[in-house]
């Protein structure tokens, strides 16, 4: 059944994502086991900017549920556009959705993304729960791995469609593992591995946020060809620090998440 509100929207996005996620369950209830509260920092969606399926249109349900537009942000080494919602109550996760600008690819790579959006079901795209609805057309490993050669991001939206790419342990709410370094240390223990591209915490409190994230979990996914087992999704960590006007920064930093993007690259 259709999400009938932000809640609903949440939990299923949420279950749909442990589902392939297992190991950030996993992590959630070593925590949990620690006797922290765990909340959500964000979650993040992407996509292409196609007029059917851009930011815009994602962010529909939320903005009707009491969202609001907040910061804009170029990933220029990645080439996405994206932009992060925030609820007017500050305890529900910010929503963080990023776009492929396709003009930026191969004519090769337009077509072949125009002929997966052709597949969606008209109208689908504007249903409330499009962000936990999954792959919505049928894609070969063949072309999955043409997309790859020229973007891993692509081809992740290409293999999994709309469902979230990763929610974010917000570190700050944590007792004993509100230090990015400590909490860092305790998942190594645990056997977690962290994703180490660009240095284990991206940014830094003069930046107002650090952030590390686990690597992508391996999963088989299958193709209209055949099934391959590829990198799904991830999870991530986030601290945030105070501005001088003592609020904490809730926004993002681009140089940062280009190198988190690339917790789902490949041979990671
Ligand atoms: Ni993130």
């Amino acid at each position: 059944m259709s999400a009938q509100n932000l809640s609903q929207l949440l939990d299923k996005m949420w279950l749909d994502y442990t589902a392939i996620n297992p190991l950030a369950q996993k992590i959630f209830d070593t925590l949990t086991a620690e006797g922290e509260v765990l909340s959500n920092d964000h979650i993040a969606l992407r996509t292409f900017n196609h007029p059917r399926i851009s930011v815009d249109v994602l962010a529909r349900p939320f903005l009707a549920w009491g969202y609001e537009e907040k910061g804009d942000y170029q990933f220029t080494e990645k080439r996405l556009y994206a932009k992060h919602f925030e609820h007017t109550d500050p305890k529900m996760p910010k929503i963080f959705i990023s776009e492929l600008k396709l003009e930026e690819f191969s004519p090769e790579l337009r077509q072949t993304v125009d002929a997966l959006v052709a597949q969606i079901p008209e109208g689908l795209e504007l249903s409330n729960d499009f962000t936990s609805i999954g792959r919505p057309w049928n894609v070969s490993s063949e072309i999955y791995d043409t997309i790859l050669k020229e973007s891993d991001y692509a081809a992740w939206v290409a293999a999994f469609g709309y469902r979230p790419n990763h929610f974010t342990v917000y570190i700050n709410d944590l007792k004993k593992y509100s230090d990015i370094k400590v909490l860092n240390n305790f998942l190594k223990e645990k056997g977690f591995k962290l994703n180490s591209s660009g240095g284990e915490i991206k940014g830094s409190p003069e930046v107002l946020l650090e952030q590390s994230s686990t690597l992508a979990n391996n999963i088989e996914v299958e193709f209209s060809d055949k099934k391959r087992t590829i990198p799904a999704c991830y999870y991530e960590f986030a601290k945030r620090y105070a501005m001088p006007d003592g609020k904490l920064y809730q926004g993002f930093v681009a140089a940062s998440a280009d190198k988190i993007f690339e917790s789902t690259s490949k041979g990671q």
